[in-house]
């Protein structure tokens, strides 16, 4: 196994040695893997193209990592505990055998579907077991995974399926989110209607809820286990072949397919691990976040298991059938680090501390958060509460494109400041800079951050179109990456993230570009228009605020706005329906035509006293209207 930082004092030697000479820092820490072949060269990179190569020539299966390497120590050792949405129903656990077993079991069932190297496969399950073994199957055949989170609509479903041309489809007849059943095989047979590419369905039975089969295109799962051996050998990977495939939205409606390869992203996601949550053997590992997002895939499935950790999984929500069912189950399983976002704190925060009394937590040692800003009472009700004053609280800022952890403290090593992501982990190096592009530095600065060097992690393309790529992160500031986020250094060289400065809002830690909820809502046949921006609010961080023009006038506004969130629910699924729907007579737009979302901005957030410099619109009188009416 890899290693690990002790102390203060050997991070910030670690982070001299990565900064001084990043190729051999990060080729001893690839040394700790099963290797096919070695690497004939640790980094290749150029951030103009982008193109970036780590360990080029290196030959592996990062299922061999997770799985197979262990199997000698730690066979008959929990990797996976399940714990189901209902308490009432029983939980279930893998070893690191079974699992091996069952991810071979899969995988043989995947090639027997007709499914091989570099074909793109999507996902789209329920949270429990055997979303991990699918993730794993693919991984191990050199299918290309492409989870699609199980809370997403039919339109964003084919819309992603569509764009990477998969050919095969994971999923299960239903799921169980709380109180609620989602039947995700017809919302994945409405997805096909519209996708060519897909000849194969795989059907997982979870709810035994009736489902319709497609003849010749769906089989279910358990039929096609029961012919399908447990022996597999792993497909051999370059280490710079595809290993998924995970879409995230920009500033454009059409979201993006970020693009992980093996050999870098497998180091990444368990280096960071072992060192952020400062994982000691024997831990369980709780990751609330789901498969279907990066923190599920690099923290719920890849990292924990290649650093041969038992992580858990839970398929309900923080708040049923109460708001302890979180601490209860930390209780249940004895978890030592917990893993969660500032949204869930905040919620579970504000339904009082009754609900957290009934457990013991002392098993917990290390807490993170992850996916937006914690704001200070937050942090410190999650430190007193849940941690009892004596668990280092890990605020960890990352991205889907960066495929792990970059700025965070390492628990219990790196002095906490609330609020503040604190250090860039070995290997990262950031920049902040201003408008023109200039690099400030020194502490006490606020900027845009920038990436200055390639990490291993680091996006390699975006899928079926590189200018896309190019175009988003490393365009706007020659040479560096660029993450979209505004960031604050302060005098003691510790890092802040202001959120972000693009076109796309955190809604309760899901990234959605305002312009996919504004095209869905565009196809309501009555909206001819839409503006969304993002406004404060107190739960989940950000509210989606949709201001809209009718074709014509509607006397029943409320039953309008109703089907409005009808359809944004229809196309992209209920995270994505705005909190506020105002009808409007015209947008702010300029001579030129372009929406002034500055001033939407300060409307919605209930700040329309000065709006600043309004000279360039074509028609103030139209911003007077909507502040009159503003909610
Ligand atoms: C964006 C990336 C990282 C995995 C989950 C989200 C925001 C993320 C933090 C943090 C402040 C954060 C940023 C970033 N963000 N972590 N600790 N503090 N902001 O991945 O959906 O790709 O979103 O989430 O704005 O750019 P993602």
């Amino acid at each position: 196994m890899g290693t690990r930082i002790n102390s203060f004092e050997e991070y910030l030697q670690e982070y001299k040695r990565s900064v001084d000479d990043p190729e051999s820092f990060w080729g001893r820490q690839a040394e700790s893997y099963t290797w096919t072949k070695k690497w004939d060269r640790v980094l290749g990179w150029d951030f103009v193209k982008p193109d970036v190569k780590w360990f080029s020539g290196g030959k592996l299966n990062i299922t061999e990592n997770c799985l197979d390497r262990h199997l000698s120590a730690r066979a008959s050792q929990q990797a996976l505990i399940w714990e189901p949405n209902n308490p009432a129903e029983k939980g279930r656990s893998l070893t690191y055998r079974e699992l091996y077993e069952e991810v071979c079991r899969f995988a043989n069932v995947l090639r027997n579907n007709g499914a091989k190297k570099g074909d793109r496969i999507c996902i789209y399950m329920p949270m429990v077991p055997e979303l991990a073994i699918a993730v794993l199957a693919c991984a191990r055949i050199g299918a290309i995974h492409s989870v699609v989170f199980a809370g997403f609509a039919s339109g964003s479903l084919s819309s992603r399926i569509d764009d990477a041309q998969c050919s095969m489809v994971i999923t299960a007849d239903g799921g169980y989110r709380g109180a609620k059943e989602i039947a995700l095989k017809a919302i994945v047979d409405d997805a096909l209607a519209k996708c060519v590419s897909v000849k194969r369905v795989i059907v997982y039975k979870r709810t035994g809820s009736p489902v319709q089969m497609a003849e010749g295109r769906d089989t279910w799962w358990h039929d096609e286990a029961a012919k399908a051996d447990t022996r597999n050998t792993a497909e051999v990977m370059d280490a710079e072949d595809m290993l998924f495939i995970l879409y995230t939205s920009g500033s454009t409606g059409k979201p993006k397919g970020v693009v992980h390869t093996c050999g870098g992203y497998m180091v990444y996601a368990d280096y960071t691990f072992r060192n952020v949550f400062q994982y000691n053997e024997g831990d369980v590992f709780w990751c609330t976040a789901d498969v279907g997002w990066v923190t599920g895939h690099s923290y719920l499935v890849y990292g924990p298991l290649l650093a041969g950790a038992t992580t858990l999984m839970f398929e309900g929500i923080p708040t049923w059938p109460d708001a302890g069912r979180f601490w209860q189950v930390i209780d249940k399983y004895k978890v030592n680090i917990f893993y969660t976002a500032p949204t869930a704190i905040r919620s579970l925060e504000a339904m009082g501390p009754d609900f957290v009394k009934p457990y013991r937590l002392d098993s917990l040692r290390v807490l993170g958060t992850v996916g937006e800003p914690i704001n200070e009472e937050a942090w410190q009700w999650y430190h007193e509460n849940i941690g009892k004053g004596k668990c280092p609280i890990v605020d960890t800022w990352w991205q889907t494109e960066t495929g792990g952890i970059m700025i965070s403290p390492l628990a219990g090593i790196t002095p906490l400041k609330p609020g503040f992501a604190t250090l860039p982990l070995p290997g990262v190096q950031p920049a902040l800079l201003d408008e023109n592009g200039k690099e400030l530095e020194g502490n006490g600065v606020e900027g845009r951050l920038c990436m200055k060097f390639p990490w291993p992690g680091i996006i390699r393309t975006t899928y079926g179109d590189h200018e896309r790529c190019r175009a988003a992160y490393f365009d706007t500031y020659k040479g560096y990456y660029f993450t979209g986020d505004g960031c604050r250094r302060d005098e003691d060289g510790y890092y802040r993230i202001t959120g972000r400065v693009d076109d796309v809002i955190k809604v309760s830690g899901h990234l959605l570009g305002t312009a996919e909820i504004e095209n869905a809502l565009n196809q309501h046949a009555d909206i001819v228009e839409s503006a969304v921006v993002g406004f404060p609010h107190p739960i989940k961080g950000s509210g989606i605020y949709a201001f809209v023009i009718l074709e014509h006038e509607r006397k029943d506004e409320e039953a309008l706005k109703k089907e409005a969130l009808e359809t944004v629910n229809k196309i992209m699924g209920p995270f994505a329906r705005p909190d506020k729907i105002q009808v409007v007579r015209g947008l702010p737009k300029t001579r030129s035509g372009k929406i002034m979302r500055r001033i939407l901005r300060k409307i919605a957030g209930g700040d329309a006293s000065n709006l600043g410099d309004t000279s360039t619109l074509l028609d103030p009188a139209v911003v007077e209207d909507i502040k009159a009416e503003a909610q």
